[in-house]
């Protein structure tokens, strides 16, 4: 079984670790045996599953549904589920869902901060030792609030404010931390001062891990960030185009099939 200790002495020993969304058990498997041992149910389904064009009609059903999935293809991994859009609007939605997640299967909690409300929530759940993962920097959750999916924390006073942010939150005792779309160097600052593990996501170079939306690394998103990488080139298209070239010409199926 993989624990949140795993990834601190990765983070001691100055090593780096990789971590993937995945939302299904055939996926979750293959991963799992490949050597990630962390994964994230993350809201991006709404987008990358559902084809929706944000995050925000997820619902807490939803990453339920997900994470008992991907629980079933990788027991052992250390699992991470997202709080969706406003289901943690108050102190007891946010504990009655983080345990609906946790008992079926989520190891860590993750949650998008906004500001001071959502800080609140935050240490309220740790309070009942709540493993949280927090998610600072370009909040998805809240596009509209931000006018779009733009890097955060250029300005010095965001970027301030995105530190300070770091460092309550590690004090309010979270487990591990996500940086999207910030700066490099105020994520190294932000890597170099806490000691809690710090995964990145378009967030440069220096961070303890790296994160990436399964579907955008393997090209089959149409719209990829720009700091994702597809690792794919195309050979799902040409899987498919191939079945439908055997099956148009008779090549598929043979009797063994
Ligand atoms: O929901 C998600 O997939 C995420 C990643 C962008 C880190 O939060």
């Amino acid at each position: 079984m993989y624990t949140i200790n795993h990834l601190k002495e990765i983070k001691k020993n100055k090593q780096k670790f990789a971590v993937l969304t995945v939302y299904d058990a055939s996926f979750a498997k293959l991963l799992y045996n490949q050597g990630i041992n962390v994964m994230l149910v993350g809201d991006s389904l709404g987008m990358v599953v559902q084809g929706h064009n944000s995050t925000l009609s997820v619902t807490i059903h939803d990453i339920i549904y997900h994470v008992r999935c991907v629980k079933n293809g990788a027991p052992n991994c250390l699992l991470l589920a997202d709080l969706p859009f406003m289901s943690y609007n108050n102190n007891e939605q946010a504990l009655n869902n983080s345990i609906k997640l946790m008992r079926t299967g989520a190891n860590v909690i993750k949650l998008e901060i906004i500001n001071q409300w959502s800080l609140d929530i935050v240490n309220y759940l740790t309070n009942y030792s709540i493993p949280i993962c927090g998610h600072i920097g370009l909040t998805p959750q809240y596009v509209n609030f931000l006018g779009g999916y733009k890097t955060q924390g250029i300005h010095e006073n965001d970027a301030n404010k995105l530190l300070n942010y770091a460092m309550f939150l590690e004090q309010s005792g979270v487990v591990m931390l996500l940086l999207e779309h910030i700066p490099e160097l105020l994520a190294k600052k932000i890597t170099e001062k806490l000691k809690i593990p710090v995964i990145g996501i378009g967030a440069g170079i220096y961070t303890d891990g790296q994160i990436l939306v399964l579907q955008d690394m393997l090209g089959i998103t149409s719209n990829i960030p720009v700091f994702a990488k597809n690792y794919l080139n195309n050979h799902i298209n040409l899987a498919i185009s191939n079945y439908i070239k055997e099956v148009e010409s008779g090549i598929f199926p043979k009797n063994k099939n």
